[in-house]
């Protein structure tokens, strides 16, 4: 709950015949417990996508995230900690799994061009991107630390306040903070629009956390999730958001809105 991933006591709750993969999500920046999740994978015989949008350079005991499942997914959205203005990357260690998705790819050319053996995707990145990213990837460390001190900052300006939870790092990961977020608590948990509507008024900007896969109009639509109850996703996406989080903040502005978060 503290860190806003997968809950690995409830998950195997959740697994049926129809399953055929887990999907943990490092959210924000922060690993999950990975070694309850391919425990639990193994014993079900299920593949482990991770979502690793959020995540570059995050570690889990001491491995880096990106290296644990059968394939991680990272977003080089314009947003993300590096970037290619958009695209992403697959990464997997299994040989047929990634000849698939180089297929998938290209438009399921096998052998010859512009013969396809299956529906396949255009999700070729260009030239021009791929070398954005690769200068992107020469400050991954430099970006990542700035992530990093932005955090401890706004952790030490704000830990005092008791109505508010701060991000977490546990012991077993390094959380690359691409978000900053908070969550309202106590008698203060009904007060986010007024606290984001005070920021707003200050020229701060926040952004609500993630509504969950449950609440999506298109899954309820396919009938999912009827009858399934998420409070913790729930309380997290009513109390959450996050604040100004930018490898390219200064600590002034960090204070600025410390300060204005302290006001409220
Ligand atoms: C957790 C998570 N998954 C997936 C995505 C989608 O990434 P993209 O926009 O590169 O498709 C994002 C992007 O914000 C994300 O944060």
């Amino acid at each position: 709950m503290d860190t806003g991933n997968i809950d690995v006591e409830q998950l195997e709750k959740k697994i049926t015949k129809k399953t055929k993969a887990i999907l943990p999500v490092h959210i924000y920046g922060h690993p999950c417990d990975m070694d309850p999740i391919i425990k639990i994978a193994k014993k079900h015989r299920l593949y482990v996508v991770e979502d690793a949008a959020e995540a570059h350079g995050a570690l889990y005991k001491g491995r880096i995230i990106g290296s644990l499942s059968d394939v991680a997914c990272f977003s080089f959205y314009a947003n993300k900690i590096i970037t290619t203005g958009e695209g992403g990357m697959a990464l997997t260690s299994n040989r047929k799994i990634a000849e698939r998705l180089r297929l998938l790819k290209n438009l399921s050319f096998v052998k010859r061009r512009f013969i396809h053996h299956e529906i396949g995707f255009n999700y070729r990145m260009t030239n021009i991107h791929a070398a954005i990213g690769l200068a992107q990837l020469e400050n991954i460390d430099k970006l990542i630390n700035l992530r990093r001190k932005h955090a401890h900052f706004y952790n030490k300006l704000l830990k005092g306040l008791d109505w508010i939870n701060i991000p977490v790092e546990k012991s077993y990961a390094k959380n690359v903070y691409w978000m900053y977020g908070i969550t309202l608590k106590g008698k203060m948990r009904n007060k986010k629009k007024s606290l984001v509507n005070y920021l707003k008024g200050k020229g701060i900007e926040t952004r609500d956390f993630f509504t969950g896969m449950h609440k999506q109009p298109v899954f309820r639509k396919m009938g999912l999730f009827h009858g399934e109850r998420y409070p913790n996703t729930d309380i997290l996406a009513a109390t959450g958001l996050y604040l100004p989080s930018g490898s390219g903040l200064k600590e002034k502005e960090i204070r600025t809105v410390a300060q204005a978060i302290k006001s409220f």
